[in-house]
């Protein structure tokens, strides 16, 4: 299948470079190209570009420019905010949701082997953090607490607000992985009772290799890193400037989505699609209906059975869909690259069985996509469903 005919439903893996990100990044390098650091014209040039994307991201996410900092992605990011903030408290008990992308959940075993005890925060079968459970495990000796406010492969969106109010009462640090919910939903994190927020330029028709971590101002940090004094010395690393600029440019896209009625175009594709996909016997939604419960709003996941009621590998699916040109993805981008765990453990935490939790399938959408082109899905997920069921089972 040519790639130029096929549907790109994996936002949650990856988007595409906007237009306006790639004309933002081609000026920043023929104008800003060098380091930030040299005293020169040059340097002076490259570091008010860096500067200027800075206080931009700040502006968009609702934070002083100095509350950003510039790393190669979320998986950095998280890593920074958990052991870096834990390196400045006594070892106690960390929480993390049981829907964790491995991001956090490597980060956290990393502080479980120097001392903290990992415990995870219990969810439904919708993949919303039990509030109750939580309160209770925030009590000494809980120290720091990590949560995914919108869930990469169920959809779910945590009330991250009632979390950051439980954790600030008790005292705790509240860090919050935003990676799916920044394309959609407009933060302002200056007024969210969380201490470190973790975004990525990726999943918002930016360029890969950069994120950036929000910093609740005075909150203490230890650099992971050893090397320059970049990043107020809390990361070294000579800073991406031409990446800097095109995280800004997509965040702005971004936001004009919500006020131009385009991100509220994409939710309604979403929901016809979602829809129609349901109307099939053999398809489940999994995580939270968005008439009823928070989710994402680019975002479907769904359990499928092939025409005997045996739940289908979501892998199967996804290689079947592509023959039929439609880009879909089965449980994390992460662990499916890397041949992972056919049962999904994000699908386990929330009570579904080994079988069950391998069929996970999910559709996610963005702006490239015209309402007309999406007909197809629901005929081609059947075949697929047909074809799949016909086919020995997945090695
Ligand atoms: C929820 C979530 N957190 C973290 C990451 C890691 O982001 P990055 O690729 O920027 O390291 C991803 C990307 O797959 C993600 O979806």
């Amino acid at each position: 299948m040519s790639s130029d005919a096929a549907l790109y439903l994996d936002a949650c893996a990856t988007t595409p470079l906007l237009p306006q990100v790639q004309d933002a990044m081609a000026l920043a390098q023929r104008d800003a190209w060098a380091n930030p650091s040299s005293l020169h014209g040059f340097g002076l040039a490259a570091s008010e570009s860096l500067e200027r994307a800075r206080l931009q991201l700040g502006r968009y996410l609702g934070t002083v420019a100095n509350a950003v900092l510039f790393c190669s992605g979320a998986t950095e990011s998280i890593d920074l905010a958990l052991l870096g903030a834990a390196a400045q408290l006594q070892p106690g008990r960390l929480l993390i949701s049981a829907v964790e992308h491995p991001a956090v959940v490597a980060a956290a075993q990393r502080l479980a082997r120097r001392g903290w005890q990992l415990q995870r925060i219990p969810v439904d079968r919708q993949g919303r953090i039990n509030l109750v459970a939580l309160e209770a495990l925030l009590e000494p000796p809980t120290r720091l607490v990590s949560v995914i406010w919108g869930q990469s492969e169920v959809g779910t969106v945590q009330p991250l607000e009632t979390i950051g109010n439980l954790c600030r009462r008790h005292g705790v640090l509240l860090h919050s992985d935003a990676v799916q919910l920044a394309p959609h939903v407009p933060i302002h994190f200056d007024q969210l009772p969380v201490d470190l927020l973790s975004l990525t330029a990726h999943k918002l028709g930016g360029p890969r290799g950069i994120g950036c971590l929000l910093v609740r101002p005075g909150l203490e940090l230890q650099s992971r890193l050893g090397g320059g004094a970049q990043e107020r010395g809390l990361r070294a690393g000579t800073e991406p400037v031409v990446l800097a600029a095109g995280f800004a440019a997509a965040l702005e896209v971004a936001q004009r989505a919500h006020t131009n009625g385009e991100a509220q175009r994409v939710e309604r594709m979403r929901n016809r699609l979602l829809a129609e996909l349901t109307q099939l016997d053999q398809v489940q939604l999994s995580g939270p209906d968005p008439a009823l419960s928070p989710r994402l709003p680019h975002h479907i996941s769904v359990m499928v059975q092939n025409r005997r009621g045996g739940w289908l590998p979501g892998r199967q699916l996804v290689r079947a869909l592509w023959r039929q040109g439609i880009a879909a993805s089965s449980g994390s981008a992460c662990s499916a690259a890397s041949g992972g765990p056919a049962a999904s453990p994000v699908l386990q935490a929330m009570g579904f069985d080994a079988a069950q939790a391998a069929s996970g399938l999910r559709l996610s959408l963005g702006p490239w996509l015209q309402e007309s082109e999406l007909g197809r899905v629901c005929l081609a997920l059947d075949a697929a469903i047909a074809r799949c069921g016909s086919e020995a089972p997945d090695p």
